[in-house]
């Protein structure tokens, strides 16, 4: 027993807890934040010069985004500098957005354009509404909240740079920390469990090679390093080979700081990767990317889409999209995330909707990491050690420090990850995880 005990993870203090869930202005985590780039929302709901602005809340602050006269995006604090009534109100029109309540009116670059209450003092001279730094890639609005001083570039992730239809982005709400959100994306071990459904029902737009693997070896074993990005990691199945003889299938996945996670299996021409943005504290807004070099039609990415379980009517229904985030009646705990016991009793194993939701469902049961309550094991490495990157990566930045990620410059073109057999379960470094990402004395197998 007691030699189990040492094999399982101790549980995060409460205050580091605290640390690394809490993103509101003011915290550790705010700041960090604040130093990487962020996905704000989707180019699509800009459609056209001088469309209706949207807001876009982020780490517990609200901001707007607006697709000026000349198609420029700007990203603007929300409360209007004069008296604080919302830009989201506002008239976008002749080369800027127009608050309503006294006319002020901001180009992107939040410089005041007019004023017309101000007769002939020049104050728009003086004032400026707070703006901040936009770039659109690979269908989504990137801003960057942090100092202007300390701006990096925008990640080259090789995905921002394929054509729309090679790429389909979904973003899903979560009412949970957003800890939890990565959870779901990063933690290979429930899959073969929570998603059994899923992996076993036929989908033409699914591999059921892949599934077949996953659900041959239910244990995995994990391992994981620490990266020059955050962290590499491999799921080792036993699985069987072309005569029946048992082989190790190994899949690699990263975590890339802040909020990245790149799922298992997925290499330089397809995959899943997710960014989960802190809304706030308590709701996560996860945009997640399906691409592929061999889709050739929207219809293609949107039948990934639609597999994963988020298509817009499914996320719709459950309350998961973000226009239908703020209803009242959505799935949540009342009524058991619209859980279906009949189903259950007919076979499926969750009874929730499948895939993608049930990721949603789980966390949003979590709620919050617990610092006194969860019980760890070995196959929890994988999160336990993104927790300790995002604290390390908080308690740097408080302490003035440049946190992993931001130390050195990164090609994040090439972290791809891969699903390969290996010989030996400890050679899987060597044959997938590029030299140039491992830290010098961080390997934490
Ligand atoms: S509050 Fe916006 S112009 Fe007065
Ligand atoms: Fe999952």
């Amino acid at each position: 027993m007691d030699n189990l005990r040492n094999r399982s993870a101790p549980n995060m203090a409460p205050e580091e807890v605290d640390i690394i869930c809490r993103v509101e202005p003011g915290t550790p985590m705010n700041a960090a934040f604040k130093r990487f780039w962020l996905v704000a929302g989707l180019s699509a709901d800009h459609p056209e010069p001088d469309s209706t602005p949207k807001r876009s809340r982020m780490l517990s602050e609200d901001y707007i985004l607006f697709r000026d006269s000349e198609g420029r995006m700007g990203c603007l604090r929300e409360r209007c500098c004069h008296r604080g009534a919302s830009l989201c109100l506002g008239r976008v029109e002749d080369g800027g957005i127009r608050c309503i309540f006294h006319g002020w009116k901001y180009a992107v670059d939040g410089t005041i354009l007019d004023m017309p209450n101000a007769g002939g003092y020049q104050f728009k001279k003086i004032y400026k509404q707070p703006a901040f730094p936009v770039v659109e890639k690979g269908g989504m609005i990137w801003v960057y909240l942090g100092a202007v001083e300390e701006q990096p570039p925008l990640p080259n992730f090789r995905w921002l740079d394929f054509a729309p239809e090679q790429c389909v982005v979904t973003p899903v709400v979560y009412e949970s920390n957003y800890t939890l959100a990565i959870d779901g994306g990063a933690d290979s071990s429930h899959f073969a469990i929570l998603h059994r459904d899923s992996c076993i029902t036929p989908h033409a737009a699914a591999d059921s090679n892949i599934y077949d693997k996953l659900l041959a070896d239910v244990a995995p074993r994990f391992d994981t390093y620490e990266t020059v990005f955050g962290q590499y990691s491999a799921a080792i199945r036993t699985v069987p080979g072309p005569q029946g003889e048992d082989t190790q299938s190994c899949r690699s996945s990263a975590f890339i700081v802040p909020a990245t996670v790149l799922v298992a299996g997925t290499t330089a021409d397809k995959g899943l990767f997710a960014f989960f943005m802190p809304v706030d504290t308590h709701r996560t807004i996860a945009y997640i990317g399906n691409f592929d070099v061999d889709w050739s039609k929207l219809e293609d990415g949107q039948n990934m889409v639609d597999f994963m379980g988020m298509g817009k009517a499914n996320l719709d229904h459950l309350g998961f999209s973000r226009e239908a985030a703020d209803r009242t009646e959505r799935a949540n705990r009342a009524n058991n995330w619209y859980q279906d016991r009949a189903a259950m009793k007919a076979g499926r194993f969750t009874g929730l909707a499948p895939f993608v939701p049930e990721d949603v469902i789980i966390a949003e049961s979590i709620g919050m990491i617990s610092s006194t309550d969860d019980h760890l094991i070995p196959a929890d490495q994988v999160i336990v050690r993104i927790r300790r990157i995002l604290l390390n990566m908080a308690r740097d930045v408080d302490a003035g420090l440049a946190p992993v990620g931001l130390r050195e410059p990164i090609d994040y073109s090439q972290i791809l990850c891969q699903e390969k057999i290996i010989e030996e379960a400890k050679a899987w470094p060597d044959v997938m995880i590029p030299p140039q990402f491992l830290q010098q004395g961080t390997i934490t197998s």
